[in-house]
């Protein structure tokens, strides 16, 4: 169920801003230095193994308003399907005011200001699977990789 500590949403908010802006070095880097295709540390789960766990997640914690398979409710617009994720905010966005070029520019307007009720409550690991899920609904290939910070930074959404 969602038993899930409101405190730990800091952390990973935290670490997700602190990341994304480039300011502070990656915590642990995976992969040789310089590869793209962010090659496997051992113990990092692959995206595919993170997005079947996070299309649970995605129905726990996101589907009441963005629906069950992420197509959009009159509640929150489509984040699977045509038209998901588009690169400018939309029209009527209230929230969103930053472009998504790069996976991690979604990670990081997620983690801010997702769920809508409850922004930044969720566990840092938690949305990256969430995001491993959401970005293969959308056809970006999330195999061969962990989605993280350090991989989605490099991971154009198209
Ligand atoms: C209580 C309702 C609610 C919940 C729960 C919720 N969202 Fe949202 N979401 C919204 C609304 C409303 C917007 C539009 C924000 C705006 O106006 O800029 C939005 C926008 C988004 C966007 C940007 C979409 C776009 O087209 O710009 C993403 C991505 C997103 N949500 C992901 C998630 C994820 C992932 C979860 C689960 C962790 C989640 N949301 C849970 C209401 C919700």
């Amino acid at each position: 169920m969602s038993v899930v500590p409101r405190f730990a949403g800091a952390a990973a908010l935290t670490a997700l801003i602190t990341l994304g802006c480039g300011g502070a070095p990656a915590p642990q880097p995976i992969g040789p230095k310089g590869s793209e295709s962010g090659a496997l540390a051992p113990k990092d789960e692959d995206g595919e193994v993170q997005a079947e766990r996070g299309a649970r997640l995605f129905e726990q914690y996101c589907s009441e308003c963005h629906g069950k398979h992420g197509e959009g409710t009159a509640k929150a617009p489509p984040v699977v399907g045509a038209g998901a994720l588009p690169l400018e905010p939309r029209a009527a966005a209230k929230v969103r005011k930053a472009q998504f070029r790069t996976a991690l520019d979604v990670a990081q307007f997620v983690v801010k200001n997702m769920p809508a009720d409850a922004p930044g409550s969720l566990p840092e690991s938690v949305y990256w699977d969430i995001l491993a899920f959401d970005l293969k609904a959308n056809g970006v290939s999330v195999s061969g990789k962990h989605i993280d910070a350090q991989t989605t930074a490099a991971l154009p959404l198209r």
